[in-house]
């Protein structure tokens, strides 16, 4: 696939492409309306990239958003569809003023694309998603069904056997003469929803190319794959990092991309000739997957009030108060795994995390666990049942200063409570 892509510096008032040319799909992720100027910088932290978002008015802002979009919509064809990307700040506006220039019998939906952040202390609610607004320039517009996986708790019933209707228009499950289930043959999942979990690029993922408000080439590869067909022409006229871009290339379509800012037009250029791409294992096999691939640990913490952990090797979770105010950590044996080994590795998560303490909770019979806890490390210990030897480890913690622990006092405790 050798789809042309054109890279355009400039303003898309002005700068769009001539009119003969009729695209299918047009994407606007203008900016959002911050107040601020958006700023952000490369993974070396060599770089900083920057655009401004201020404005003298939200009246001024709506003004530039609308002829943009407006140009934007005299350059699309009669089937495309058009999806504007906002968020909470002016998503009822644009919704506005898409419906003033297209006509509201042309909304085709609200998509939200959801993410998870990391917590911050703010009051109030934790924005974690952002809008697209899907209009269609008529009623024959290219739309590409695909499917999710059903959620883990879908009924087994609901998915092998095949639905009716009963005399009171109830769906219930249907049976054949013989009054036996009726296969329902292979299902492909569920149909695409308007709620579209996609991670956002973490600070570290290879694909960040340091522009700000950049959008992971997983949102943008749905979009680009949902609304167009290979060879179709694909507009996004604030193009910024060029992400949209990288999607159509790689999905076989043509397309230009516009913007203001002369690094974005670098950045698109470098990102076309070498584009990276971050996996999302969350989008692969589901965000279920880091919690259901390997549970058993579970049944070895109950009792203890804690917050797991889905990604690290050497912690299964955390306890949720942790301890003076410093993060204690939790790791259970699995089948096999050495009690040394893991307590190393465990030792090094602790120092590196600077938390409390750490615990192995060994759940192999070893003639040798006693050992494990010395006198010289305190930073680890090794216990069988986890809940109340925690407790009474922690408690020694409480009353002895760190110090004296490392003389051995609480050692006694963890050793004797191991080998009861
Ligand atoms: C939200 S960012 C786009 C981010 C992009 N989707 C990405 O993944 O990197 C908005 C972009 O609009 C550009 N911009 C603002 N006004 C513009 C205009 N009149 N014409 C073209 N680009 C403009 C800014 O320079 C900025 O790069």
């Amino acid at each position: 696939m050798n789809a042309v892509i054109r890279v355009i510096h400039g303003d898309c008032l002005t700068q769009l492409p001539k009119r003969d040319e009729a695209f299918s799909l047009i994407y606007l992720d203008p900016p959002f309306f911050t107040g601020s100027v958006q700023r952000s910088v490369t993974r070396d932290g060599i770089s900083e990239y920057s655009y401004d978002d201020s404005w003298p008015s939200l009246t001024s802002y709506l003004d530039y958003i609308k002829v943009r979009l407006e140009a934007a919509i005299s350059v699309a064809s009669s089937s495309a569809s058009i999806i504007y990307h906002c968020d909470w700040r002016t998503s009822h506006h644009a919704r506005r003023l898409l419906e003033e220039l297209l006509g509201p019998e042309h909304f085709r939906a609200e998509i939200i694309w959801t993410y998870r952040r990391w917590s911050n202390s703010k009051r109030g609610l934790m924005p974690a998603h952002q809008t697209l607004l899907w209009f269609s320039m008529g009623d024959d517009y290219v739309f590409n069904q695909t499917y999710e996986a059903y959620s883990p708790t879908t009924n087994v019933d609901q998915l092998l056997q095949m639905r009716t209707r009963d005399e009171r228009n109830k769906s219930v499950y249907a049976l054949d003469d013989a009054g036996s289930v009726v296969p329902n043959g292979v299902k492909k999942g569920v149909p695409l929803s308007d709620v579209w979990d996609i991670p956002y690029l973490n600070p570290k993922a290879k694909e960040r190319v340091g522009y700000p408000t950049q959008k992971p080439v997983a949102l943008l590869s749905r979009i680009v794959k949902t609304f167009s067909n290979i060879e179709d022409l694909v507009l996004d006229p604030f193009c910024g990092s060029g992400t949209t871009l990288v999607a159509a290339q790689m999905l076989g379509r043509a397309a230009c991309g516009i913007d203001a800012n002369k690094d974005a037009i670098e950045i698109c250029r470098r990102r076309l000739e070498q584009p990276v791409i971050t996996q999302s294992r969350v989008l692969e096999v589901g965000r279920e997957s880091y919690r259901r691939e390997d549970d058993s640990w579970t049944s070895f913490l109950s009792g203890l009030a804690v917050t797991p952990v889905h990604r690290n090797s050497a912690i299964d979770a955390v306890l949720k108060d942790g301890h003076l105010g410093l993060p204690v950590l939790l790791r259970v044996q699995r089948a096999g795994e050495s009690i040394a080994e893991l307590r190393a590795k465990m030792r090094a998560v602790v120092q590196k995390k600077q938390a409390r303490v750490g615990f192995v909770v060994q759940t192999e019979p070893s003639s040798q666990s006693s050992l494990f806890n010395t006198a010289l490390d305190s930073s680890v210990f090794v216990v069988n049942s986890a809940s109340n030897e925690i407790r009474i480890i922690l408690a020694g913690l409480d009353a002895e200063s760190h110090s004296e622990m490392k003389r051995g006092a609480s050692e006694e405790d963890c050793c004797s409570a191991e080998s009861k």
